[in-house]
Order: structure tokens, then sequence, then C-alpha cells
């Protein structure tokens, strides 16, 4: 049969099933498939070719170093036997054809090899300068299958016209790899129609420049579907593990021929298969059903969400009689949605694409749909396919979750061992004897009540959490990268209703700090530096560059500053919680629940750990306390203040030397005794904090007998017996699990070790109270099944309830700084002594 002949023949059953409309139009001006560390072309099952990395004309390597390993286990597929790694940075710089939306899809998978343990290898990868993954490791994973990332990224536009991808290995120690890269053209258009904000707001079109990562593509209803069946190479997989209820609905189908693509839909939007499957509600035909089908997808929070839901009528028998009602997260995204009214006919494909406000995302997306109960309509609801995308954050970020999880190769190699100057042992002496001058200052001036102080509101706020999306702000916060945003003095002056004193939100050595509302409505903290305070200009931008090296969402963030007229101006987001410490005792503040409270301190914890490894250089909180973790008005835990923070020690030392500062009670005993810095400070701090939030007192309380004065000795008495639970917070009496309480106490009392190098991570102690979390979480679910778990009986009587002093204000402070770093000096003149 002749080519003209089959021609015929495709044409003939194109018009015969109405296939015509199904055709793929699109091809794609860039379709590279690449697979690295191989000698030859390979195919894949799906019929698609991928080429060598090097020796290809449109790929450009370079890397320091690296290596192939590869194992020709047939068992996986053959794209993912082989990789390139790499022990420095290396950049794949591709060549594309047409600038544009681009499908990026990148395999990994640790291949088992003699050289690499590339299961623990740490690293991160930016393309365009889009960071795709950050401190990302296979380590942290469940399960070590091979893992197929999909982003959307835009070439050329405001970026490189090229597409430059940059892996790095997160220390000397660490590799990084890949096994295949895929850039395919996305068609014009395809992100390009307008979405529904969601909670509602104007309708807006994402911008370009926005990347997006592919969480949860859905077959609803149907079977998964390769790249086979899609033209784009997408791959969409079936709906189950999602659906809650799995009773609530019934699957059905249609044949994919008949399904027909009215203008604006494609089968670049969806294939059909995708719209000849669904799952409508089951036993639809009862009459008046109320309930919703449900799907819950697990997300990362703190990032907005693209979502795009499919529709194709393929169960009605005629017009205008499917109308049914569509909620995300609890909130109605389509009202009485009629497919019909939209298309015009049935089996007609059909989307809408929505953005979800990433305030309104804890962990999970749940998307549902439910009968309006319209009076003489069959009572029905469908769903046929569904996509969540990431959308990057206004640091240009996809990945923050990472950064956040316990490390497990070390981050920082092994350091020598570094003699102590003699001089600083002697300024040491000197020190002590201040803090024993301190100390009994302390003690006689205690039962003074001193004036309620917000220091907390200080904080220095190190990240950009912002994550708006109208069409504006977007360009507002790109402009506002790196730096944080110049606000015209005018603009803070109005914020602050010309710095009102009834505003004023807390007093410290730098200044007053008011509550603001900015033009946009954003509640803000503003930080207004003293003309007198000793921070001067240079300072005073070392640190905004300083902060903005950092970005995390449980480190509390700057949102900009201002500097005219000789005005030193921070402004920083308004926690609407305030400080942990009021929400523990002594505020009237209704008691937290140990979920939550494990909650926040995990929340702490992520931050500090970021700060000991997520940026180039350790950097040392060194005033860690309940009063500078911040709450906002979802209870989501923000460290602050970093006043006294300091670079840490750098490779070839094991500390750095500095003057003992910090806050009496949180105070590591071996840094103040040898005035040597470690993260491990940090961590004997935090240490004190979980105490603090078991217990419900304040880390030193001298109204108290003179053994329960310390929390941290009265604490670990009574844990060293096993029975810390006679001093927990009464509240937590009935609800905590004897199982997660062990685990915390534990972990608390590994924290207060006396030895620095005794004393865990910050990533260790947050993996344990993420597995003390799991303990409550385990046990409040047995509690429902079963009356009689684990909990605690009875509340120990004579626990004594004592008025909270506020007492550990006072705080450490030596009049002189020793600095080996030296270059961060700019974070120890900020403080003025008085009132840390
Ligand atoms: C549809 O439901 C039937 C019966 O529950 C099940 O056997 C079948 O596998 C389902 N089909 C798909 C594609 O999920
Ligand atoms: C995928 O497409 C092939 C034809 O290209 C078809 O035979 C197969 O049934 C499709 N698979 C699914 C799950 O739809
Ligand atoms: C719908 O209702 C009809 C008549 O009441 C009944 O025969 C049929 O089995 C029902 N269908 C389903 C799926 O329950
Ligand atoms: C939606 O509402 C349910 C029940 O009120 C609640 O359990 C769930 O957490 C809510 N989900 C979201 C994402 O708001
Ligand atoms: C369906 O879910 C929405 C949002 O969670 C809720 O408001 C509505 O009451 C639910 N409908 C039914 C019938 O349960
Ligand atoms: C997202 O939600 C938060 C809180 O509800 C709101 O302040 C913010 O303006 C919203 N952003 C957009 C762009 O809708």
């Amino acid at each position: 049969m002749g080519i003209l002949s089959k021609l015929c023949l495709i044409c003939f059953f194109c018009s015969l099933y109405g296939l015509r409309s199904v055709v793929s139009l699109f091809i794609p001006e860039d379709r590279l498939f690449i697979s690295c560390g191989v000698n030859n072309e390979i195919e894949l099952e799906d019929g698609r070719l991928f080429e060598p990395d090097l020796g290809n004309s449109n790929v450009d390597f370079s890397a320091k170093s690296n290596s192939i390993v590869s194992n020709p286990e047939l068992s996986i597929p053959i794209v993912y036997r082989s990789a390139r790694v790499f022990t420095g940075t290396a950049k794949f710089t591709i060549n594309i054809n047409q600038v544009g939306r681009h499908w990026l899809r990148l395999h990994f998978y640790p291949v088992e090899n003699d050289k690499y343990d590339l299961k623990s290898a740490l690293f991160s990868v930016v393309a365009n300068g889009i960071t795709l993954l950050h401190g990302f490791s296979f380590s942290k994973l469940e399960n070590s299958s091979p893992l197929l990332k999909e982003y959307v990224i835009e070439i050329g536009g405001s970026s490189s016209e090229k597409l430059v991808l940059t892996f790095s290995p997160w220390s000397t120690s660490s590799v990084a790899f890949i096994n295949g890269i895929e850039v395919v053209s996305v068609p014009d258009g395809q992100f390009d129609f307008s979405v529904i904000p969601i909670p509602s707001r104007p309708e807006f079109v994402i911008p370009t420049h926005v990347a997006l990562e592919t969480v949860y593509r859905i077959n609803v209803g149907g079977s998964l579907l390769t790249p086979k069946n899609d033209s784009l190479g997408r791959i969409w997989i079936p709906d189950w593990p999602f659906l809650l209820n799995a009773a609530s609905a019934r699957n059905v189908s249609e044949d994919p021929r008949w399904i027909k693509y009215p203008a604006g839909a494609s089968v670049e939007i969806a294939p059909n298969w995708v719209y000849a499957t669904a799952q409508e509600m089951a036993d639809a035909n009862v009459t008046e059903q109320k309930f919703n089908m449900t799907w819950s997808f697990g997300v990362e929070r703190g990032f907005n969400y693209f979502v795009r839901l499919h529709f194709c009528d393929i169960v009605s028998k005629a017009l205008n009689t499917l109308i049914f009602n569509v909620y995300i997260n609890n909130h109605s995204a389509i009202d009485t949605f009629d497919i019909s009214s939209k298309t015009m006919e049935l089996s007609a494909a059909y989307f809408v694409d929505f953005v979800l406000n990433g305030s309104t995302v804890s962990d999970q997306i749940l998307v549902q749909v439910g009968s309006a109960n319209q009076r003489n309509f069959p009572s029905n609801a469908i769903l046929n396919g569904l996509e969540i995308m990431k959308m990057s954050s206004s640091t240009d970020s996809l990945d923050e979750r990472f950064t956040a999880m316990p490390l497990s190769s070390k981050v920082v190699p092994k350091r020598k061992r570094h003699v102590l100057l003699i001089t600083l042992v002697s300024v040491g002496a000197f020190v002590v004897l201040l803090l024993i001058i301190a100390a009994i200052f302390f003690a006689f001036s205690s039962q003074k009540k001193k004036p309620k102080q917000y220091r907390a509101w200080l904080s220095f706020q190190l990240g950009i959490s912002d994550t708006k999306i109208s069409a504006n702000s977007f360009a507002s916060t790109a402009a506002s990268l790196g730096l944080g945003r110049v606000l015209a003095f005018s603009e803070i002056r109005d914020s602050t209703k010309d710095f009102d004193e009834s505003l004023v939100i807390g007093v410290g050595g730098f200044g007053k700090v008011y509550k603001g509302v900015l033009d946009n409505g954003d509640e803000v903290a503003v930080k207004r530096g003293n003309p007198k305070s000793q921070q001067g200009l240079l300072e005073f931008r070392t640190e905004i560059e300083m902060l903005s090296k950092l970005r995390h969402r449980h480190l509390v963030s700057l949102i900009g500053y201002c500097e005219e007229l000789n005005e030193m101006i921070l402004v920083y987001e308004f926690m609407a919680g305030g400080p942990l410490r009021k929400h523990l005792y002594g505020s009237g503040l209704p008691p937290l629940s140990w979920k939550r409270r494990l909650e926040i301190c995990i929340g702490a914890a992520k931050g500090l750990h970021y700060l000991h490894t997520g940026a180039a250089e350790i950097i040392i909180h060194r005033d860690v306390k309940t009063t500078n973790i911040l709450l906002d008005e979802n209870f989501t835990a923000k460290v602050a203040d970093f006043g006294l923070s300091k670079l840490g020690p750098t490779l070839d030392q094991t500390h750095v030397s500095t003057a003992v500062k910090g806050s009496f009670g949180y105070l590591d005993p071996e840094y103040y005794r040898r005035q040597q810095l470690t993260e491990k400070s940090d961590v004997y701090s935090f240490g004190v904090v979980l105490l603090e939030v078991l217990c419900a007192r304040p880390a030193i309380n001298p109204s108290l007998p003179r053994e329960q004065v310390n929390i941290a000795e009265w604490a670990m008495h009574w844990q060293k017996k096993g029975q810390l639970h006679r001093i927990i917070d009464p509240h937590l009496v009935s609800s905590i699990s004897m199982d997660s309480l062990r685990k915390f106490g534990e972990t608390a009392e590994k924290c207060l070790a006396e030895y620095g190098s005794d004393r865990p991570t910050m990533g260790d102690v947050l993996w344990n109270l993420e597995y003390a979390l799991q303990l409550q979480e385990a046990s409040t679910q047995s509690i429902i099944e079963d009356n009689s778990a684990n909990h605690i009986p009875e509340i120990p009587g004579w626990i004594a309830r004592v008025e909270s002093v506020d007492s550990d204000d006072i705080d450490v402070v030596s009049t002189q700084e020793y600095d080996a770093t030296n270059s961060t000096g700019v974070f120890s003149q900020l403080m003025n002594p008085r009132g840390r």
C-alpha cells in the first residue's frame, strides 16, 4: 500500500470518528532527550530516543571533574542505568531553537556503583536562576526508586537564551549527579489562560518568569498514561490513591475517539484519554444526594499552587442536566457549574485554571466536587483530570522543603583543632567574673517586676517569604529580590501614622519598633534606627546584605528598608501571634495543645537548622529563647532577632572565639566557660526552649525553691529518674502521649549535654521532634479507637503553679568583643548591651 493510499485511509477514519480534532498539530520546536553517561543513543520503552550528553551539538558541558557510573541492571528503565557524577559544580548549557516556556524533565536514580554512594549525595540544581532542588538527597526520600522531576521554565525572556543547568554538590565531601534530561517546548499559550485566584480575587495571567513544578497530574477514573499516550511526553497517574472515600465515586469511561475539542481546548492541554474517563458520584440516581467526592493531595506549604481541572461530560444524556459545585481547599471554586453551557455539546473537553494562595495551603490541597442539588436535575458531579503545579516563590525557588530536613551527610567538613590564645583565656576569666556579678545583681533585683518587653519584635527578619500572586505584586516582588524593597520614607511614615507612640510594639538598643500598615494593606513591623545608636550607615547596609542572604519560611522575613534623610529603617513582616513565650505562661492566653507545641518546636528547629546549614557559611544565632521565636496568625513559628548572630567557624576552625553574649538561663555552659562559640551553643539554648514549652515556666524563675530555679537543672533531675512527666504543664497531662513525651524528653536531654560535641545537630533534633509528633499523632488515633491508651493517668498533685517572673530578660553581655572572624563585627556592635 502506497503512502498516498495510507493517507487516504487515515483521512477516511478521521472523518469517520471525528478524529481530526484529536490529532496533535503541535510539533515541539525543541525536543531534546539526553541520557547522561552513555556512549550511544538509547531507546526508551515508549519509543523516544535519548542521545548521549557528550558530543551532542546542542549541549555544552563544563565541570571541573566528573565521572560516569553505570549499572546494567535490567529491572530498571534504561535511562536510569547510568549517571554522570560531579564532585564540583557542573554546568550544562543547552541550545534551544525557540525561546519561551519549556518543559524541563530531570531523571534521577542513585545508580549502585562502588565509587560513590549516590543515595547520600546532597546537592542543588538551578536552571536559569530558578532553584529547582536545594540540598536534595535521595536519603531524605522514603525510597530510592527512579525520580522524575518535571518543571516548566522560561528560556529567553528575561533570562538567558539558552538553558543553563547547574548542579552543585552541597559540600566538598558530597557529589551531585544526573541520569537524564529532557527539554521540550511548551505550546504557545498553554499556561496563558487567565486563572481564578482562590480565595477569590480578580483573575490574572501567570507571568512567564514564574516557573512551575508538576506535583500531580491525574487521569481521574482512568489508568496510567505514559508518554506513549501523550504527544508532549507527560505522565498521568490514576486518582484512586488520592480519593478519600472510594465508595463515594464510580469510574465511568467513553471511547476516547468520541472526545471533541472545542475552540480553546486541544490534545496539548490534555490527551483524549484523560477526558474519556472520569469519576462520578456513586449511586448518582438517588435523589438529594448530599456529599462531595473528595481528593486530597499532600503538598509543601509556603508556595502558591496552580491547579488545572479537566472536565468532559461523558455521563449526561442531554445538555444542561449536569450541574454541580467545585471546591478547592474548602473554598468554592465554581458554583453551580454546567459544563455544557461552556462547551455547547456533550463529550467535549473543557478545563479551568486556578491559583491557590499559598497562605491558605497547609499541607494538603483538597479538591471536591458535589452535586449542586438543583431541583429536577439528576444529582451528580464529575471530574476527569487534574493537574497541580507548584509555582516558584518570589525568591525564584521551587524547593524549600529539603533544606529544613535532617541532613544525612555532614555539611561542614571536619575542622582542625584550634589553639586558644592565652589572651583570650584571661579575657575569659574577666567575663566569668562579670557573669558572677551579673548573677548576684540578678538575684537581688529579681523581685522587682520588670516592664513588659517586646524585644522579639526587634527581630531581624531574614527571608522574603512573600508569596503574593496578583499580577502586579509579581513585578514588585521581583524587584525586591536580593536586597528587600527600598521603601520611601514617606511611605513608612504614613504606615506608622508619623511614628505614633501608640503603635510602638517594642524598644531596643537600635531604636523603637512600630506596627505599621503599608499601602497595599500588609501589616509590618517597622524598626527605626536611633540616630544616636552605635550602628552606623555602613553596618546598616552590611546588615541588610547579610540578612538578604538567608530566606526561609521559619525565619522572620525582611520586607524592605529605607535610608533616606539619615534614617535607617528596617521593615519586617508583622507576626500577629507575637512571641512563643506569651503563649506558654504569664499572659492568660489559652494553653496550646501538645501537637501545636510540637509543631512550633519543629518550625523553630527548621529555622535554626537552616541557619546552621542552609547558607554558604554557618550562622550561629546566639540568642535562642522563647521570646525570639515568633508566631504568625496560624501559629507558624519563625525565628527572629539576629541581633547577636555571628558567622560560625570556617573550615579550618573548630569554633569562633568571642565574648559571651546571650540570655541568662539559655546560655551554653561550655561556651560561657571557654568563650568558644559553635553552632552547638544554639542547640543547648534550644534544649532549654523545649523544656520551657513542655513545663510552661520560665527558664529561670528565682521565686521558686532553689533546686527548681533553673529549668534545665530541674527538668534533667526528673528526666534522669525517668519521671519528667511529674513536672510538665498540667494542661498537657490528659492529652500528651507517654511515648511522645519520652522522645521529647530525650531530645531535650541530648541538647543539654555538657559538651557541645555530645549534643545532636539541629537536623537530628528536628528529626527527633518530628518523630515525637508522629508518636503523638499515632496515640491520638489509637485513643479514638480505644480509650485506654498510654496517656498519663492523673495530674500530679504536688505541682505548684508559680506566677511567672520576667527574669530571663536579664541578659549576659560582656563589654568586649573578641572576634576571630572579624568580618561580622556588624552583628556584635548592633546591640546596645542594655536590655538584652
Ligand atoms: C473502574 O472501577 C472498576 C470497578 O470498581 C475497577 O475494576 C476498574 O479497575 C476501574 N477502572 C479504572 C481505570 O480505575
Ligand atoms: C495508549 O495508546 C495506545 C495507542 O497508542 C493504546 O492502544 C492504549 O490503549 C493507550 N493506553 C491507555 C492506557 O490509554
Ligand atoms: C438508578 O435507578 C434505577 C431506577 O430506580 C435503577 O434501576 C438503577 O439500578 C439505578 N442505577 C444505579 C447505578 O444505581
Ligand atoms: C476543610 O474542612 C475540613 C472540615 O471542616 C477540615 O478538616 C480540613 O482541614 C479543611 N481543609 C483545608 C485545606 O482547609
Ligand atoms: C462539600 O464541600 C464543601 C467544602 O468543603 C462544603 O462547604 C460543602 O458543605 C460540602 N457539601 C456537602 C454536601 O457535604
Ligand atoms: C493571600 O492571602 C493572604 C491572607 O489571606 C492575603 O493577605 C493576601 O493578600 C493574599 N494574596 C493574594 C495575591 O491573593
